[in-house]
C-alpha cells in the first residue's frame, strides 16, 4: 500500500480520540512490516503515554526494520513529555512517515530533527492537509494561543432563526440536530447568549448521539442568569460557566450564590460600546484550557463574533422553508454596500436529512 493509504489509517484511528484528548493532539500511529500492521494505537486521553510508545509496545512481531506512521510529528519533546525517539532508535525502526510537523513555535520541529540525525529515513508532509484538518483546534491553539471557534446557525430558506414570537424550535430536522450533538461532544465548550437561554431554555448537552458533555458557557453581561434555572440546577457536572462584565465584581451575594451552585464565573472587559469584550472572552477561554468553541447563537451574539472577525468557520444548516418575517441571522453589521459585505468561501455543502449543510470560511 502507498504510504498516503497507511497515514489515512492513522488519520482514521485518531478520529476515535476526538472530545477526549484536548488539549493535546489526536494521535493515531501504525507500525507496518512487509506491507502488514503488526502494531497501532490512538491518543484516548490527555495525559497518557506517546502514541508512538503504545502502538510499539502492542506490536505482534519485532519492530526491526518496521515504518512507522503517524499523523503528527511524534512527541514533540515538551517538558513533561516522554521522548519516544531513543526508543523509536532501540526499536530499530527503519523508516517514519508524518503527516504533520507540529506547530508549538518552541518545540515544533525538535523530534523531525532528532529523527534525522538518528539515521531513521524520514517523509514528511503526507496527506498534510487531512492531517491538518484533524488537529484543526489543536494547531490554532498552539499558533495564536485563541481556541478554535465554529459558529453554528440553523436558518430558513430566507435566513431566519427564529419565528416572529421568537420560537426557533425547529427550523431543521432532526438528522442535522443529531449532528450538531456530535459536534458538541468533539468541542471544548459550546456559547449562547443570555437571550437564547431565555427564550430557548437550550440544555447545550449531548444526548441524540454517545459523547460526553461539553463546557456550557452563557454570555450574560449583566449577570441576569437566575440561579434557579435549568441549566444551573442540572449543573452536576460543575461545568457551566457565566461570562459576565467586570462590573459585577461587586455584586458578592449573587455571585457567592452562583458559586455555591458550583457555577464558574469569567470576569471579562466591556467595550466602549457596553459589550462583553470578546477578545478578551478567547484569551481567558485559553486561560482555561478551552480550545475549541461552538458558539451556537442567537442572532446578536453571531453578529459580534462576525464584526470582531473572531470565528475560524461557520457551519450554516438550511432548513428548506420560508418564514416571511422573523429574527434575522445576523443584527446590523454595519455594511453600507455590497463591495463592503463580510465575504466567505464554501468549503463543502452536504445534504443532511432534508436539511443543507454549508462549510464557510472567511475570504
Ligand atoms: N436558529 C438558530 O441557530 C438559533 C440559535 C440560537 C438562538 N436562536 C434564537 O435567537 C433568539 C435570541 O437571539 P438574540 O439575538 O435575541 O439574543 P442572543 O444573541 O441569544 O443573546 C444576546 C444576549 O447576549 C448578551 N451579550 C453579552 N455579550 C455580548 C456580546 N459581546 N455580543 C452579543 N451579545 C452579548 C447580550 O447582552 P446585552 O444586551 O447586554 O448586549 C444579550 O443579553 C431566540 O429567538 C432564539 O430562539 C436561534
Amino acid at each position: 500500500m502507498l504510504d498516503e493509504s497507511y497515514i489515512q489509517i492513522a488519520i482514521e484511528l485518531a478520529k476515535k480520540g476526538k472530545g477526549k484528548v484536548s488539549p493535546k493532539p489526536l494521535v493515531g500511529a501504525l507500525l507496518v512490516k512487509n506491507d502488514k500492521i503488526i502494531g497501532a494505537a490512538y491518543r484516548n486521553t490527555p495525559t497518557e503515554e506517546s502514541t508512538e510508545l503504545i502502538a510499539i509496545k502492542n506490536s505482534k512481531e519485532s519492530t526491526e526494520d518496521a515504518v512507522l506512521y503517524t499523523n503528527i510529528e511524534p512527541c514533540t519533546l515538551e517538558p513533561g513529555d516522554s521522548d519516544c525517539i531513543d526508543l523509536l532508535v532501540q526499536s530499530k525502526i527503519k523508516r517514519v512517515v508524518i503527516g504533520s510537523v507540529n506547530p508549538h513555535p518552541q518545540f515544533g520541529g525538535s523530534a523531525i530533527k532528532k529523527i534525522k540525525k538518528s539515521g531513521i529515513e524520514l517523509k514528511i508532509g503526507v496527506l498534510e492537509k487531512e492531517c491538518y484538518e484533524l488537529n484543526k483546534f489543536y494547531f490554532k491553539q498552539q499558533t495564536t494561543l485563541l481556541p478554535y471557534v465554529t459558529l453554528k446557525m440553523a436558518v430558513t430558506l430566507d435566513g431566519k432563526i427564529a419565528d416572529p414570537e421568537g420560537n426557533s424550535k425547529w427550523i431543521t430536522s432532526v438528522e442535522s440536530r443529531s449532528f450538531v450533538h456530535e459536534l458538541r461532544s468533539e468541542y471544548d465548550a459550546v456559547l449562547v447568549g443570555f437571550n437564547t437561554v431565555k427564550i430557548d431554555q437550550p440544555r447545550l448537552t449531548v444526548r441524540l448521539v454517545e459523547g460526553r458533555n461539553p463546557k456550557r458557557l452563557i454570555l450574560d453581561a449583566d449577570l441576569q442568569m437566575k440561579h434557579n434555572h435549568d441549566l444551573i440546577k442540572n449543573n452536576c457536572d460543575k461545568n457551566l460557566f457565566i461570562i459576565t462584565s467586570k462590573k459585577n465584581k461587586t455584586r458578592k451575594k449573587k455571585l457567592n450564590k452562583l458559586d455555591e451552585m458550583g457555577v464558574n464565573i469569567i470576569f471579562a472587559s466591556e467595550k466602549k460600546n457596553g459589550k462583553i469584550d470578546l477578545a478578551d472572552v478567547m484569551k481567558k477561554l485559553n486561560q482555561r484550557n478551552i480550545n475549541s468553541l461552538l458558539v451556537e447563537g442567537g442572532g446578536r451574539v453571531f453578529s459580534d463574533f462576525l464584526k470582531n472577525k473572531i470565528e475560524d468557520e461557520v457551519l450554516i444548516f438550511i432548513g428548506p422553508k420560508f418564514l416571511g418575517s422573523g429574527i434575522s441571522l445576523t443584527d446590523n453589521l454595519g455594511v453600507k454596500n455590497l463591495q463592503k459585505a463580510y465575504k466567505y468561501s464554501i468549503r463543502d455543502i452536504d445534504k443532511i436529512g432534508e436539511d443543507a449543510l454549508i462549510r464557510l470560511v472567511r475570504r
